[in-house]
Order: C-alpha cells, then sequence, then structure tokens
C-alpha cells in the first residue's frame, strides 16, 4: 500500500515536472502521447537527488550510479567554480598587460606579443607555455619542480618559465573570458553533466557521452526531467569517448574523464582534447593493480612500476600523473597538477594542460624511480633527469645513479625499484587555498561538504614538495618498539630541522624532508627510553637498532609539531557515513553471493530476489577481485555492475 502510495506521488511529480518542461516549450500534445506511455513506466523508476540535479533511475540497473561517488562529484564541481574564477583573473591580469610585451627574455630571445584574438600566431600550439603565463599573470604561480638527486627541491630555473612561449589563456578576444566548454566523456546517467550545468555558475556547454545506448537514453531523459537550463546546456550523445576525444583536438576546456576502473585507454585522446591552459580531471578506481598487487599489469597500463609500501595511494596517485604526463609530452604539452586526491576506494587527479616544445624537455626532472627496502621503511627517490648550468644556460641531464648502494644503509637488505613516478607536487598551494575557500563560501552547496573540506583542509597542510611519506605505526612494527604519540615524533624531527607533515591518503602518515637516517636515528633514541625484547639477530629491526644514532633526539614538543586544523579542533579525517560506502558492479553486470562483502548482505539478498531467473552469471573481474585484499585501503575498485541505490543525499 505504502509503496503505491509513493509510486504515485512519483509519477505525479515526474508528470507535473515534465509537463512543465512541454508546456514551456509549446509541445503539449507530445507530453501527453509521451506521458500515457511514461506513466506506464514510471513506476519503475526511482527519482535520485544530489546536489541540484534529480536524476531518474530504472530499476532494471541498466544505467551505472554511484552514491558514493559525491565526493567525487562534489570535488569536481569546488575546482570547476574555481576553476571560473581563475580564469577570470587571468583574463583581467592579461588585459591590463595585453598591450605590453611579454617578459624580457633573459637569454636575450625576444618574445612576441600576445594578441586577444585566438587566432593570433602568438598563440598557436608550439608558442605558448603555461608557465610563462602564469608567471606573466600576477599573483598566479606554477610551481615546476625540480628533483636533484634524491627527493631534494630545488627552485625552477629561470629560464625555463622565462622561455620563448608565451601566454595562452581562452581569452578569445572579450572582456569576460569565454563560457568553459566541458566534456563528460563517460557519462552514464548523465548526473555529472547535469550537476555541471545546474551548479556551476558561468559554465558553458557539457557534452555528455557514452558508448552504452541505455545509457544516453538516460541522459536525454534526465536532461529533459531537469528542466530548462539543463536542455539548453548539456547535449547527449552516443558515442566512443576515444574517438570523440581524438576529433575534437583542443575544444574542452574541461575533459572529465571517470572509467569503470582504469582511465589508461582514454587518455591519449583525452590529453588532446582538452584547450590549452584547460583542464583534465580523471578517476582511476583500479587501486588493486595501481598499488602493486599486479605490477606487471600496472607497468602495463600505465608505464610504471608500482611497490608495495604504506604510501601506496600516493604512489597511485604519482602513477598516474607520470602516465597522463608521459602522454601529453608526445603532442609537445605538458601537465601541472591543481590537485590530486585520494578518497574512499578511487584516485582522482585534477591537471591543467599546456603546449610547449620547450617546456616538455623538463619533463625527466619532476620522474623519479623509487627504491623500496624490501625489509625495512627506508625508501629513497632517483629522478630521472637532473639540470646543468653551461656557458650560462640550464640543460637537462640524465640524473646520477644510482642514489643508493646495492644493500640498504639502514637494515643491510635488497630494494625493489618502483616508478618512474611524478615527484613534482602534486597540488598546486594557491589552488587547494581557492578552492577550500569556495567550499566554505558555499557550504549549504555541497552535498558532500564535511568531507570534501577535511580532504582539502588535509591536503592544505601537506608538504608539497616532499613525495611519498612514511608511517609511524610501519616504523615501530619494523622495530618491535612501542609507538611514540605522533606530536612527540614530529617534535623530534622539527627539532631537528626539518618539515614534517601529515597526509591525506593516510592519518597515519607524515611527510617530512628528513632523510631515512635521521628518521631511524629518532627511532633509536626512541627506543633507548622504551626499549623492546631481544629479536632474531637477521631480524631489519634488530639489525637497525644495533647502530647507534649519531643525532640525539630532542622530543621536547615542538611549536609546529600539532597542524592547523588540530590546532583549531577541525575534522580531517572522516568515517565512512555507512556501512558498504565503496565501488559499484558495472552496469548491466549481475550482482552475486560474491558480492556480499562490498554491496552488503541487504542488497545482494533483494537483488538476487529479484534476478533469480537470470542464468548467466558473470565472474567478477580479476583485478576486481584483488581489489579488497590492498593494505590498509578498503573495497579498491569500482565493481561494474550497477545496481538500484536510493540516495539521500
Ligand atoms: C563509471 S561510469 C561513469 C559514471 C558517471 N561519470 C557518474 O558520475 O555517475 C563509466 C561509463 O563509461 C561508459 N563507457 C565505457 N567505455 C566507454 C567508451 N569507450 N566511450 C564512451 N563511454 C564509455 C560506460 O558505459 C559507463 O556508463
Ligand atoms: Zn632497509
Amino acid at each position: 500500500m505504502e509503496s503505491q502510495v509513493q509510486k504515485r506521488v512519483l509519477i505525479d511529480r515526474a508528470n507535473k515536472k515534465i509537463g512543465q518542461f512541454y508546456y514551456s516549450f509549446g509541445y503539449l500534445g507530445d507530453w501527453r502521447r509521451e506521458m500515457g506511455a511514461v506513466e506506464d513506466e514510471l513506476g519503475n523508476y526511482e527519482i535520485i537527488k544530489e546536489g541540484e540535479a534529480e536524476i531518474l533511475m530504472h530499476s532494471s540497473n541498466t544505467v551505472f550510479f554511484n552514491k558514493a561517488q559525491v565526493y567525487n562529484r562534489d570535488m569536481s564541481i569546488a575546482v570547476l567554480r574555481t576553476f571560473i574564477d581563475k580564469q577570470k583573473e587571468e583574463h583581467d591580469a592579461y588585459l591590463s598587460k595585453k598591450k605590453k610585451p611579454l617578459n624580457k627574455i633573459p637569454n636575450g630571445k625576444s618574445s612576441e606579443p600576445v594578441t586577444l584574438d585566438g587566432s593570433s600566431s602568438a598563440i598557436e600550439d608550439e608558442k605558448t607555455n603555461g608557465a610563462t603565463a602564469e608567471k606573466a599573470n600576477e599573483g598566479i604561480e606554477v610551481q615546476h619542480t625540480q628533483y636533484d638527486g634524491e627527493a631534494k627541491y630545488i627552485p625552477d630555473r629561470e629560464e625555463t618559465t622565462a622561455s620563448e612561449e608565451c601566454i595562452n589563456i581562452p581569452l578569445r578576444g572579450k572582456q569576460e573570458p569565454k563560457a568553459p566548454k566541458v566534456l563528460e566523456a563517460l557519462a552514464a546517467s548523465g548526473l555529472r553533466a547535469l550537476r555541471y550545468a545546474r551548479e556551476v555558475e558561468g559554465i558553458g556547454k557539457v557534452i555528455a557521452l557514452d558508448n552504452d545506448k541505455a545509457s544516453i537514453e538516460a541522459c536525454n531523459r534526465n536532461i529533459k526531467f531537469n528542466g530548462s537550463v539543463t536542455c539548453s546546456k548539456v547535449e547527449a550523445y552516443l558515442a566512443d569517448a576515444r574517438v570523440y576525444m581524438l576529433t575534437h583536438q583542443k575544444e574542452f576546456d574541461v575533459v572529465d574523464l571517470d572509467p569503470y576502473g582504469s582511465p589508461s585507454v582514454f587518455l591519449d585522446s583525452a590529453v588532446q582534447s582538452v584547450a590549452d591552459g584547460g583542464i583534465l580531471m580523471c578517476t582511476a578506481t583500479d587501486m588493486a593493480v595501481l598499488c602493486g598487487n599486479n605490477g606487471e599489469v600496472c607497468h602495463s597500463k600505465y608505464g610504471s612500476y608500482p611497490v608495495k609500501g604504506k604510501y601506496c595511494h600516493e604512489m597511485a596517485l604519482r602513477i598516474l600523473l607520470a602516465c597522463i604526463e608521459s602522454h601529453a609530452n608526445r603532442y609537445k604539452r605538458y601537465i601541472v597538477p591543481i590537485i590530486s586526491v585520494y578518497m574512499d576506494f578511487y584516485v582522482r587527479v585534477f591537471v591543467r594542460i599546456f603546449t610547449s616544445a620547450s617546456a616538455i624537455k623538463d619533463t625527466p626532472l619532476k620522474l623519479s624511480y623509487v627504491y623500496q627496502c624490501v625489509g625495512c621503511d627506508s625508501f629513497h627517490l632517483q629522478s630521472l633527469g637532473r639540470t646543468i648550468c653551461k656557458d650560462n644556460s640550464v640543460k637537462s641531464a640524465p640524473g646520477y645513479g644510482p642514489v643508493v648502494p646495492q644493500e640498504c644503509n639502514d637494515c643491510g637488505k635488497r630494494f625493489n625499484m618502483g616508478g618512474p613516478i611524478w615527484s613534482a607536487p602534486i597540488h598546486d598551494k594557491q589552488w587547494i587555498n581557492s578552492i577550500l575557500a569556495n567550499v566554505k563560501a558555499m557550504k549549504e552547496r555541497y552535498p558532500a561538504y564535511e568531507k570534501i573540506s577535511a580532504v582539502l583542509t588535509t591536503i592544505s597542510e601537506e608538504l608539497h614538495n616532499v613525495p611519498l611519506f612514511v608511517s609511524l605505526h610501519s616504523l615501530c612494527s619494523t622495530l618491535k618498539c612501542t609507538s611514540p604519540p605522533a606530536v612527540v615524533f614530529r617534535s623530534a624531527v622539527i627539532n631537528a630541522g626539518f618539515q614534517i607533515s601529515g597526509s591525506h591518503v593516510n592519518p597515519l602518515g607524515l611527510k617530512t624532508d628528513a632523510p631515512m637516517d635521521v628518521i631511524w636515528d629518532i627511532m633509536r633514541c626512541w627506543v633507548k627510553n622504551h626499549p623492546v625484547k631481544a629479536q632474531p639477530q637477521d631480524n631489519s629491526g634488530t639489525v637497525i637498532l644495533a647502530k647507534e644514532p649519531k643525532l640525539q633526539a630532542n622530543f621536547a614538543r615542538a611549536a609546529a609539531s600539532l597542524s592547523k586544523a588540530k590546532v583549531k579542533k577541525e575534522v580531517r579525517y572522516l568515517p565512512n557515513p555507512e556501512r558498504h560506502w565503496g565501488p559499484k558492479v558495472k552496469a548491466g553486470r549481475q550482482i552475486t553471493s560474491k558480492h556480499s562483502s562490498l554491496l552488503g548482505p541487504d542488497i545482494v539478498t533483494k537483488s538476487l530476489g529479484k534476478e533469480a531467473e537470470t542464468e548467466e552469471v558473470r565472474e567478477v573481474e580479476q583485478d576486481e577481485q584483488t581489489a579488497n585484499s590492498i593494505q590498509e585501503g578498503p573495497a579498491t575498485k569500482r565493481q561494474k555492475t550497477s545496481i538500484t541505490v536510493t540516495t539521500d543525499c
């Protein structure tokens, strides 16, 4: 009885909304005819609301939807809003300089002045450089990080940022920058595209693609269902995203990739489809692959070897960034990361893409191999490139190596080698602050406000020039000692003259520029006051503790040992809002009892009851099965079946 009433309410509501839409366009006859058919069908739909968009989800589960991805969608909206603000700032700064030639080039080359006409030769592909553009615009700074040998940050080469390249921001010769055009390349229900269109002021056209007919039908239905704003802004097409992106080069200011599992097959065309200065947003949910459960598969998909370490989720982000950079470089393009996030069961990166034949020569300086000791927590980075100064100019050369001996200096065991990873900063500090400020100012417009503001706060406090991190618990487990409180360990690092911060990917992670021998010395001093039981001689911990510390650790509480968020008692790590908050199974794929741990017994029982008559039970892909087995990670792959889920967001 109750469900009959709910159905009626749903039908009336949908009738009213679709009626309003048709009325406003003068198609009442069509509406009545369509509603006859729709009314029969509507009982099979649920209305799902997220942010300001509503979608109709059919109970046949043919179209993918996962409510846990509200974090992903909210974060993307925050980045989009900030992008529009930044474009304005860049545009204003540009207008105020448009008559002046750009930077004088220190090496004597003159730079072409930039015109406001997008067709000007000055902003042709090979004459553009986001770095120069951003230097040329006050207050907008791009950090090009270079590492010299092992994880040491050295400032940019002047010549790199003041090269012959010219500014290219989407100016289009107007007083206002053109509204950004967005491509949601893998749209499913279209929810994300609808939210972008409805919630991001100043956004231009949003194109939603899917190669699945049912998904595009759902997109079109949902576009209408959301009224005139979305009808005028969002267009949905049935297409293979790879072909579409290849045939629409540099056409989109924002390209959003949100695939099942790995984005690797989409990257080559995606990096070509983004306009200069535009953003590529990219999700990867194949965490089992990226985190090293199957290193060879990771290498085949991303061109990097993962190593198993507590930092594996940050390494996953850095492997994805290195992969995108490598695809971009093929087309004389390069990336500038804005923000790179690990959340729930996936990684998502937001990078700007620029074109510059000279800037891509710096790529080796932004990449490193990782040596991970097999016996202890020690890891070391080996930069692929280095810079040399010759005759007043700076050139790139292959990095010096190896940075480690055959055997670990700390415990004597061997090293595994992983990478290459992106070892330059994975976030842009100014962008992070702007995104966080935007989120806080529009709190009520983010359904996942608590989560994304917590993640952004933690990211804003991360040391940006220190790749990867150590885990205090893991250090202690190697030494078999009790753990010092984090604040005590942090203090010792600060008192030794180094920096330390938390990590958004792991509440136990500590990022520091202190070398591994300093970290072990601090732990040796801790163990002197908190002795451990005798362990076998060949244990890594025993070997480490057998050495006398060179440094006398000072554990006195250092002023900066607590993060700002902790001082202000701001939440930084939130538990999942409900059980089985995680990946979902692919649209059209059948849910079986195997999915119980992932989706929860209720959903599985409900689904099995409904689909008991379906014959085929497809196997879950192998990497999905391994996904849950990764240490520290929750369920780590977006599963490949959809289920009917309502959201209360
Ligand atoms: C994980 S879902 C997208 C979810 C959606 N972005 C959201 O926020 O709800 C991935 C979608 O990609 C589509 N897809 C897979 N391969 C594709 C391709 N080559 N071209 C276009 N769409 C594709 C699938 O049909 C599926 O609907
Ligand atoms: Zn070691």
